[in-house]
């Protein structure tokens, strides 16, 4: 059974799903702390807010390090360092390699905005409205070494309307995102584990609620 005691988030940009985690946080909904926002952009607006809100914050720009592999020992330093034993991808924009990956086996979480398996990768949005679906939303996964791909947290629905613009498809999910973020991980800090593909909660549904 996994345990987490501590996150660590990484992102890339303007943090809205950090901004609700760290809010669920505070009011004891997440039981586990927030100890480092870590960023591969320096200005990333996410970091400037969790610098404001009181959070260790650590900017390792992936351009000042002389191969993915350098930079990630980095981040993995900086993630251990902190105490950290869950790694929250909150628009981290950068694939992690599979040498990240295995130093935390099912302990990083990653937000994507699709109902996966459809339209992994980028501008999940802009493939949906593509395609034509009636349906999208967001999914809450853990990370494995393929992309998009691991087992399932969570997911929640939206209706596609016919009007759609990739903005407010894009608002209405992001929307839907923090909060499928916030209750995968309080139902995660409760202790899970992985069998096959299905995440196994050690909490039943109703006692994470509220
Ligand atoms: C979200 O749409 C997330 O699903 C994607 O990147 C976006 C990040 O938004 N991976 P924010 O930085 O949390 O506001």
């Amino acid at each position: 059974m996994i345990r987490p005691t501590g996150l660590a988030v990484l992102l890339s940009g303007r943090g809205s799903n950090f901004r609700a985690i760290h809010a669920a946080v505070q009011k004891g909904r997440i039981p586990v702390p927030v100890l480092a926002v870590v960023s591969n952009r320096a200005d990333a607006e996410g970091l400037e807010r969790a610098s404001a809100l009181g959070v260790p914050v650590f900017a390792l720009d992936d351009r000042d390090f002389p191969s993915r592999k350098a930079h990630e020992q980095e981040l993995i330093r900086v993630v251990q360092e902190a105490g950290a034993d869950l790694v929250i991808l909150a628009g981290y924009m950068r694939r992690l390699s599979p040498y990240f990956v295995t130093q935390f086996p099912s302990r990083i979480v990653n937000i994507h905005p699709s109902l996966l398996p459809s339209f992994p990768g980028v501008k999940a949005q802009e493939q949906a409205l593509k395609h034509g679906v009636k349906i999208s939303g967001c999914t809450v996964h853990l990370v494995n070494e393929q992309l998009d791909a691991g087992p399932i947290v969570l997911q929640r629905v939206v209706d596609v309307r016919d009007d759609d613009s990739v903005e407010s498809l894009s608002s209405r999910i992001l929307a839907q995102e923090h909060e499928a973020f916030v209750e995968a991980l309080a139902r995660l800090s409760g202790g899970y584990r992985v069998e096959g593909r299905q995440v196994v909660f050690a909490m039943p549904e109703s006692s994470s609620l509220g």
